[in-house]
């Protein structure tokens, strides 16, 4: 069920009306649909039926801690890439056993902080982090669970900025170095072996680079069982895309059937960690059309949200859809690239659209619930935009909207 529609002529998310929202919080303002995310964490879940598994939510893709705060509620783990995405876990009521740490940049800060703390596995993505985090835990004086990250070499067939698993890219390690990894962590004595861990990239929309990467990591886990080395989980990263436009990726069941069905008889527990999957079409993107100005070449239609505030788009080339809140209105078809208020020709969110608005009135990107407020910024001193959380009929501000304050507050002048 969908949970974004059209109420007599007005956009909705649940029970309430979009209209409601702006008129309550400004645009540009980032709407969560709480029914969404729970549909979504169910639709990963409930296909593992009793097979030991942990869905490990990467906070990166939407890191507001009530949404994490749900996620947790709804039994997820989490998949951090920082000490700040840490904290918010914690904050959010996540315990350090729930959370894998991946990211290639570990410091000696972050991986201290978080042994200390107790999180459930790294994920190793170099010699030199291995090597670290030993020397880490040993002053700790506790043992730390690790995994490696490989690179399978698949080519996730997908945006070049968001495919990893290549032998191009800086994540990973390849599969011959890993086994020789594997041996030296097995005789550093703060170091277990957990796991083997890998994503191949994000926005994913075919099975077979899915199942590739499966049967390459099992591959390796039989050749280290063979060498004495036990694996318990397979951690197979994120990456399931959704529909923005007209992909048709697999249904997270088929995704995780045809995962579990190459690990079962291995008997290791499978760790994901979905971020786009579970937030991406939970969220809309509530701005206001400015200006609707004639080009010479082209119209515009010029609206209060920009790459500031969403930037895939202008990064990916991105299309999102952006449609009317009000769908009943005597405006007339106007034929314009939808763009934001930034001083960059690529501030466009969408090119060659067709849309029935005046001046004032409101539009709604949608899908936009993964990686939209995780990447916004304060570029040309814009604040961030508010994001609210509609639970049914009610309405949560998960986040206010950002103040003058809060951008220059902590600038100095100088003496
Ligand atoms: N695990 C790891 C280690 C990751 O690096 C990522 C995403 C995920 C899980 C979650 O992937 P997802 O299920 O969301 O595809 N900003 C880009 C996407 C970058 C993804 C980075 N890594 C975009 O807006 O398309």
């Amino acid at each position: 069920m969908n949970h974004f529609n059209y109420i007599n002529n007005q956009l909705h998310a649940e029970q309430v009306a979009l209209s409601e929202i702006a008129k309550s919080y400004g645009t540009p303002t980032y709407v969560y649909s709480k029914a969404t995310i729970e549909r979504h964490y169910h639709a990963f879940n409930t296909p593992f039926a009793d097979y030991p598994h942990r869905i490990c939510y990467s906070v990166k893709a939407n890191s507001n801690i009530a949404v994490l705060q749900q996620l947790k509620r709804l039994g997820a783990g989490f998949d951090i890439v920082s000490l700040g995405e840490f904290h918010r876990v914690i904050k959010a009521g996540g315990k350090p056993e729930d959370i894998v740490f991946s990211g290639l940049a570990k410091t000696t800060e972050e991986l201290t902080v978080t042994l200390d703390a107790g999180i459930s596995c790294f994920n190793l993505e170099s010699e030199n982090e291995l090597h670290r985090l030993q020397t880490v835990a040993e002053k700790l004086g506790k043992t730390a669970t690790i995994s490696i990250r490989i690179n399978p070499d698949v080519d996730a067939k997908t945006h070049h900025h968001i495919t990893t698993g290549k032998k191009q890219n800086k994540f990973g390690i390849d599969i011959e170095t890993a086994k020789r990894l594997y041996k030296e962590a097995r005789k550093m004595p703060f170091i277990e072996i957990a796991g083997v861990d890998y994503h191949i990239g994000s926005q994913i929309t075919t099975l077979e680079p899915i199942t590739k990467a499966v049967d390459t990591a099992i591959e390796l886990i039989q050749e280290l069982k063979e060498s004495g080395i036990q694996i318990k989980h397979l951690d197979v990263g994120g990456g399931l895309g959704i529909p923005y436009k007209d992909e048709v990726p697999p249904h997270p069941t088929e995704y995780v059937n045809s995962i579990v069905e190459r690990v079962k008889p291995y008997n290791l527990e499978i760790i994901l960690e979905p971020g786009r999957c579970i937030i991406g079409n939970a969220g809309v993107l509530i701005t206001k059309v400015e200006y609707l100005k004639k080009g010479e070449m082209k119209n515009f239609a010029v609206i209060d949200a920009g790459m500031n505030d969403y930037i895939r788009p202008s990064l990916y080339d991105a299309w999102q859809n952006i449609i009317e809140v009000n769908n009943n209105t005597d405006a007339e078809k106007f034929e314009c690239d939808v763009v934001g208020p930034i001083c960059e020709s690529s501030d466009v969110l969408g090119k060659e659209r067709t849309l029935k608005v005046n001046e004032g009135d409101l539009l709604a990107l949608t899908s936009v619930g993964a990686y939209g407020f995780s990447m916004s910024s304060n570029y040309n001193t814009r604040p961030k935009p508010a994001e609210v959380l509609v639970d049914g009929d009610k309405v949560h501000l998960i986040r206010r909207r950002e103040t003058y304050e809060d951008m220059i507050g902590p600038e100095n002048l100088l003496d």
